[in-house]
């Protein structure tokens, strides 16, 4: 197999996005629009993949590293916006010694499918010239680059603004996505000149050079994976097919997707059979959902991991945290990072979750923060239990057995531990450790004042007439 590395050209500035950020750094469905370009050329297997940077060189550098910290990424700089012949030129450096074939793509491009392109290669090798290219037929193609043919055969590509009226007519369209042989690629690009309407250094004029050396393969692509983005409106419309085709796959694959039009999956989540997600459900940062699960309207997960059988109930959310089998969770649910759940776990309305790990079978069912703690199996803590985990300079563990009860509204000042079968009377402020079988209560003694209530008022009475 011919060796592959990729262009991908993330350069422009995207005036028409009106904002401070670059336009390749948008967001579609979690991730900036230029990631899923990037990610089609690895899942490839692009050997090296050479972001070109631009506007905004350091940020969308530091963004694309963020979300692909382990890939094989070498960037290049296009100091000046000079067309996108220049802008492919900007990546030779990085690419020193690779001598198989380059593809192109573009970094406003995030549709484009890895289908598609394998189809792109596999014209190329079909047609084995220096060149093929992605092509859209378009009913209104302006602004489009033409793609010329003669007798049936790619000749050339016109810019809308360098064609003639005939050329203006042809409705197949460039769409800037190229598999290029490498040692073609750089010998042709030092010959490009700028010799045309809008003095820019075209890529489009490799098409003709290569159908000089051979036939230039084409793929025809629905112009939906084609389009770029060029304003908020297009972005909206991108991420609104990126999200139909992502909760199709997982409805045809036995997920049930009650509203698909709420329902926000991101790239690359894995859910099982028979689970059911509800409306307003955003599943975020490589999530894994096992089967039958149920997930609640408006509930939130990012990079965490549910397993078989587990109720989240509404409007939970879940940040890396792990929920084995069989929990039920919510509704208003919150787990933070490190919460670690056995099966059978409860939690319900308002607790709060962070580095807690709970064995199997315990329950906090309302109103509670539970904060480094390792909680054994069994357990029943009480409503408005707080773990004090935060003395204001260190964070301290709380350690329950198995089988301890805590009484509502109790504190534990970390750190303490509670023995298996400890009990906590509801209303204390635990501060020593409770031995196993224990009960603990610090919460002063009742004073019960009978007629206290009569006498007071009596009192009240007798001051409001002498006053
Ligand atoms: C380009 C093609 C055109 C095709 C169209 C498809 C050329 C000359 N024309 O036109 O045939 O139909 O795409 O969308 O290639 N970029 C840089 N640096 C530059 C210039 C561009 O990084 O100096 C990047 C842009 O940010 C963008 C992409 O390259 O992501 C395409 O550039 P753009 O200016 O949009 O090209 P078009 O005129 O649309
Ligand atoms: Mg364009």
């Amino acid at each position: 197999m011919t060796a592959l590395a990729a262009v991908v050209l993330c350069a422009g500035k995207g005036t028409r996005m009106k904002s401070e950020k670059a336009k390749v750094l948008h967001p579609i469905l979690g991730r900036p629009i230029c990631a899923y370009p990037l990610k089609r050329a690895l899942e490839l297997g692009a050997t090296s993949v050479v972001p070109v940077v631009g506007h905004q060189a350091a940020e969308v550098e530091k963004s694309i590293r963020a979300h692909f910290p382990d890939a094989p990424l070498r960037f290049a700089l296009q100091k000046e916006q000079r067309g996108t012949a220049d802008a492919v030129k900007a990546a030779q450096d990085a690419l020193k010694g690779h001598d198989g074939r380059v593809l192109i793509l573009y970094g406003d491009v995030p549709l484009l499918r890895k289908e598609t392109l394998q189809a792109l290669l596999a014209a190329h090798d079909a047609a084995g010239g220096v060149l093929a290219m992605v092509s859209t037929t378009l009913d209104d193609p302006t602004g489009y680059g033409r793609v010329i043919r003669e007798a049936g055969k790619v000749a050339r590509i016109v810019e809308h603004k360098d064609c003639t009226p005939e050329q203006r007519a042809v409705k197949e369209c460039n769409a800037g996505i190229y598999s290029v042989d490498a040692a073609f690629l750089w010998k042709a690009l030092a010959e490009i000149k700028p010799v045309n309407a809008q003095g820019e250094y075209y890529l489009t004029d490799l098409v003709e050079m290569a159908a000089k050396h051979g036939p230039v393969g084409a793929v025809d692509a629905d112009a939906t994976e084609t389009a770029g983005v060029n304003d908020k409106v297009e972005l909206a419309a991108r991420a609104r097919v990126l999200q139909q085709r992502i909760n199709e796959a997982h409805m045809r694959a036995g997920v049930s997707i009650q509203d698909p039009a709420t329902a926000y999956i991101e790239e690359g989540i894995t859910i099982g059979t028979d689970t059911e997600i509800g409306p307003s459900v955003t599943l975020a940062a490589g999530t894994v959902v096992g089967k039958n699960v149920i997930i609640g309207q408006g509930s939130v997960l990012t990079a965490s991991h549910v397993a078989d059988g587990t109720h989240i109930k509404p409007y939970s959310v879940l940040e890396e945290a792990r929920v084995g089998d069989r929990c039920i969770i919510g509704p208003f649910s919150r787990l933070r990072p490190g919460t670690d759940l056995a099966e059978d776990v409860h939690l319900g309305n308002f607790v709060e979750t962070k580095k807690a790990r709970i064995g199997k079978g315990s329950k906090a069912n309302h109103l509670t923060y539970l904060g480094d703690a390792n909680i054994g199996s069994g357990c029943n803590i009480g409503a408005g239990t707080i773990t004090c985990n935060y003395d204001g300079v260190n964070k301290h563990l709380t350690e329950l057995g198995d089988g301890v009860f805590i009484g509502s509204d109790s504190q534990l000042v970390a750190p303490v531990k509670v023995g298996d079968g400890g009990y906590v009377g509801a209303g204390s402020t635990v501060t020593k450790n409770v031995p196993p079988g224990s009960l603990a209560v610090s919460r002063a003694p009742q004073v019960v004042k009978e007629g206290w209530v009569a006498a007071k008022k009596a009192r009240q009475a007798k001051v409001k007439a002498g006053g």
